[in-house]
């Protein structure tokens, strides 16, 4: 469930926090009143690690990030620089390196011929601004879709909405013909890749893919603010990037799946997980065009009876196909096996069978990525300092702490999927949790997804941390207003993913634009600058600082508390809420589907979660250092169990049982994936069997914690 702002909207149980993602808006602040939570005094530790946050340095590091190329594969010298910056910190850094599977972009276009003959052809680019240094860089790289396809369509072509399954279901249901035609998607909802998926699977033989400011909440040239660079409004010619992998089904290399990305491994057909027809991203401006040359053809989308369908622009967002108005259009890859670098950074615990991981990507869609990702990249040379200033005054973590700058996860996820399957082994007998910050500051509205058991942490630290908004706001004030005090459930779109789906617990966090906040240029590599970000995103960096701040604070307590601080009967509530939620997905069927089994699986979990908390206070009460142990192994193993059952139905790579990535949303979650995905496609079959591998894999996670 992705969601759109709208100001009856009153919660957003999931949001996806992360690079390739959607961004989802809030309510209005000023809908919530509540008293303000005090600011939790901190401890000696936590002030030399919250003092230790700088807004100068902070921009320093995102002015280092945001002045050179450096999209994936491309840039070694700033893998480098990271791991160089971590290790005068006092962390042991070094380079992975993997030989991946890109393509890069050639050349491209796209032309409508008018059935008069006239021809309208799209630029493609951004506009290069006096006022922002990076748009004029002279290796700045062309818009495009990492791993698209290379191809030329001509057709007639047909406007499709968001592109999801439901809106090609909506088409056929209007007699619009599809075969044959190129697709104009709107961007939103969906991950990217999967519109282009859908569009061939209705036998389309291409997909131009729009950006529309009704996306873009209050701050838009329509409710009179001026565009970027002169005010907050998104600048029309600003084009979103993106790869258009099918994320749902398969992120990391695609060539290497279930192994790293070798030299002399063994490359497997693609075909499955990336598109076979071209695709392009545009901006709004150039959308306008295609838009209304399909004005009075085919349906209105008024009519057309889906949500998301119109956008903002001043057209009907009619489905067409115009007679005789032809796209044509070109995309030309250049496909490569090139090495990737993930540096990686590490702080040896006392206790080094239990490992903590913290992770960023450092790739962007070139010069810029000022949000994207590398607010998060320098919010992780502070934390490295920060545990420096620590380390001076002789401190040691109990667990130990791994820092990793990811490379390619822009294309899919690639720098990090290709380490965990490297380090897979290491990775499931010691990791206690990933900690996960990619987009960390585009806008004043912060958010975290998680597994349950670390939300109680992860929130009480929340209330420790002064947001920079209004004067002693906490933390945890700002998220609660936005949020109403819910965590999302991680779905995908970003690098926690691989550690996710092998059991691994994992938080993602980030502060994202919120309804009244500057608009965001996500993934646009001309207008998520530096000159953005220090003019609107967050001038005075001071929201970097907060969210380092929390970040640091967080992984202080998962390395350094005597007892994981987890909170294990959140789990079990967790798992009853998504329980009713698939009666509701099964009740809104005429069939019926024996879920007996999967309840006495809760219950059992509901049980042993009980009694593992029981432990820990006794391992507290009596101080006993091997109960502790005891407990925190069980805490560090319990997840997974979910990942025991096997792949998911045709997606091999996603084994969680609890949540994973909608097939047709790739961004937002689907609870008890294996069996809802069932029911929604009405194979009730597969859902009673799943019903049996879900209850499996609770049960087995609720062995590992029963005493
Ligand atoms: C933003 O839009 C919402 C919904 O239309 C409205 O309630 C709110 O007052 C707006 N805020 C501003 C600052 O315009
Ligand atoms: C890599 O990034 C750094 C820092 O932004 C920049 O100075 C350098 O020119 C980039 N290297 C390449 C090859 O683009
Ligand atoms: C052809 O049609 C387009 C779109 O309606 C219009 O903008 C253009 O002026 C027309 N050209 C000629 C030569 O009539
Ligand atoms: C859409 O819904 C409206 C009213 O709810 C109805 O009049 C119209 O026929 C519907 N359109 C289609 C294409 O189903
Ligand atoms: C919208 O477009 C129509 C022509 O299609 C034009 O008459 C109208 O003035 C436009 N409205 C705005 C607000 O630009
Ligand atoms: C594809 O289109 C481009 C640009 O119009 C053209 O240069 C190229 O020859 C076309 N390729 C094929 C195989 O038709
Ligand atoms: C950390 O421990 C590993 C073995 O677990 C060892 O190889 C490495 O040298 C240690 N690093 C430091 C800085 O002590
Ligand atoms: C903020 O908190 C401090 C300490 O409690 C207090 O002295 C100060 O007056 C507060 N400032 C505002 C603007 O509320
Ligand atoms: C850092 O914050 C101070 C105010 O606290 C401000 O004066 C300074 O300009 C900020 N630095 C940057 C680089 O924004
Ligand atoms: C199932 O649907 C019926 C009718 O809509 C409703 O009365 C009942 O409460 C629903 N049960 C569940 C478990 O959602
Ligand atoms: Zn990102």
């Amino acid at each position: 469930m992705m969601h759109l702002y709208s100001p009856s909207s009153l919660l957003f149980a999931t949001l996806a926090w992360g690079c390739i993602r959607d961004h989802a808006f809030h309510r209005p602040r000023s809908l919530v009143k509540r008293q303000s939570t005090p600011l939790v005094p901190l401890t000696t530790d936590e002030a030399i690690l919250a003092n230790s946050f700088d807004n100068n340095t902070l921009n320093d590091w995102n002015y280092y990030y945001t002045h050179g190329a450096h999209l994936a594969g491309t840039n070694r010298t700033m893998a480098q620089w990271t791991a160089d910056r971590w290790s005068e910190n006092g962390f042991q850094a070094r380079l992975d390196e993997y030989q991946t599977f890109l393509n890069y972009p050639v050349s491209h276009s796209l032309s409508l011929t008018y059935p008069n003959g006239s021809v309208f052809k799209a630029s493609l680019e951004e506009a290069v601004l006096a006022e922002d240094e990076t748009t004029s860089y002279p290796n700045r790289i062309p818009t495009f879709n990492g791993y698209s396809f290379t191809g030329n369509a001509t057709a007639e072509y047909v406007y499709v909405g968001r592109g999801q399954v439901a809106d090609f279901e909506a088409l056929v249901s209007l007699n619009v013909p599809l075969e044959g035609k190129i697709a104009l998607a709107k961007y939103g909802g969906p991950f990217r890749g999967l519109k282009v998926k859908n569009a061939a699977l209705y036998k389309m033989i291409g997909c131009v893919l729009f950006t529309d400011p009704g996306d873009d909440g209050n701050i838009t040239v329509a409710n009179g603010y001026a565009a970027y660079p002169d005010g907050p409004a998104r600048n029309p010619t600003s084009v979103q990037r993106g790869s258009v992998q099918f994320l749902s089904t398969y992120p990391g290399d695609p060539t290497t799946p279930g192994y790293p990305s070798k030299q002399d491994s063994p490359r497997a057909d693609i075909s499955s997980v990336v598109p076979s027809i071209p695709s392009l991203p545009i901006s709004y401006v150039e959308a306008i065009p295609l838009l209304r040359a399909l004005d009075g053809f085919g349906t209105p989308g008024s009519q057309v009876n889906r949500t998301n369908w119109v956008g903002a622009l001043n057209v009907s967002y009619s489905t067409g196909p115009a007679p005789g108005a032809m796209l044509s259009m070109s995309n030309v890859m250049r496909d490569a096996i090139t090495p990737i670098w993930d540096a990686v950074g590490i702080i040896n615990g006392t206790t080094q069978d239990e490992v903590l991981v913290l992770g960023n990507h450092r790739d962007a869609w070139i010069v810029g990525g000022a949000a994207d990702p590398n607010s998060g990249s320098a919010i992780m040379v502070e934390l490295s300092k920060a545990f420096g200033k620590l380390l001076a005054t002789g401190w040691k973590p109990r667990r130990t702490i791994v820092l990793c700058s990811w490379d390619a996860e822009e294309y899919g996820l690639v720098g990090s999927t290709e380490w965990v399957e490297e380090h897979i082994n290491w990775l499931t007998e010691s990791t206690i949790a990933y900690l996960n910050i990619d987009v960390g500051v585009s806008g004043k509205s912060p958010g975290i997804s998680s597994t349950p058991e670390i939300r109680t942490i992860a929130t009480n630290i929340m209330k420790k941390v002064l947001w920079p908004t209004m004067p002693n706001e906490t933390l945890y004030d700002a998220w609660f207003a936005e949020s109403d005090g819910e965590v999302g459930t991680l779905g995908s779109g970003s690098d926690y993913t691989s550690f996710l789906h092998n059991g691994i617990s994992s938080i993602d966090m980030g502060a994202d634009q919120g309804v009244d906040d500057p608009v965001y240029h996500y993934h646009s590599s001309n207008y998520d600058s530096y000159h953005w970000m220090s003019t609107y995103g967050d001038p005075g960096y001071q929201y970097h600082k907060a969210m380092g701040q929390y970040l640091s604070l967080l992984a202080y307590h998962l390395a350094t508390d005597e007892v994981i601080p987890y909170d294990l009967p959140a789990y079990t509530i967790a798992l009853q809420s998504y329980y009713d939620e698939l009666l509701a997905t099964i009740n809104s069927t005429s069939k019926t589907l024996d879920t007996s089994e999967l309840a006495a699986a809760i219950s059992q979990f509901a049980t042993s979660a009980n009694e593992v908390m029981a432990l820990m206070d006794q391992a507290v009460s009596t101080n006993d250092a091997a109960l502790k142990t005891v407990v925190n192994h069980k805490f560090r193993d319990f997840q997974r169990g979910f990942t025991s059952a096997g792949g998911l139905p045709d997606r091999e790579f996603f084994k969680h049982v609890v949540n994973a990535p909608g097939i047709d949303t790739g961004y937002a979650p689907t609870t008890f994936p294996g069996i809802t995905e069932a029911v929604e496609a009405g194979n009730f079959e597969l859902a009673a069997e799943w019903v049996g591998r879900t209850s499996l894999g609770i049960r087995r996670a609720a062995d590992i914690l029963k005493t």
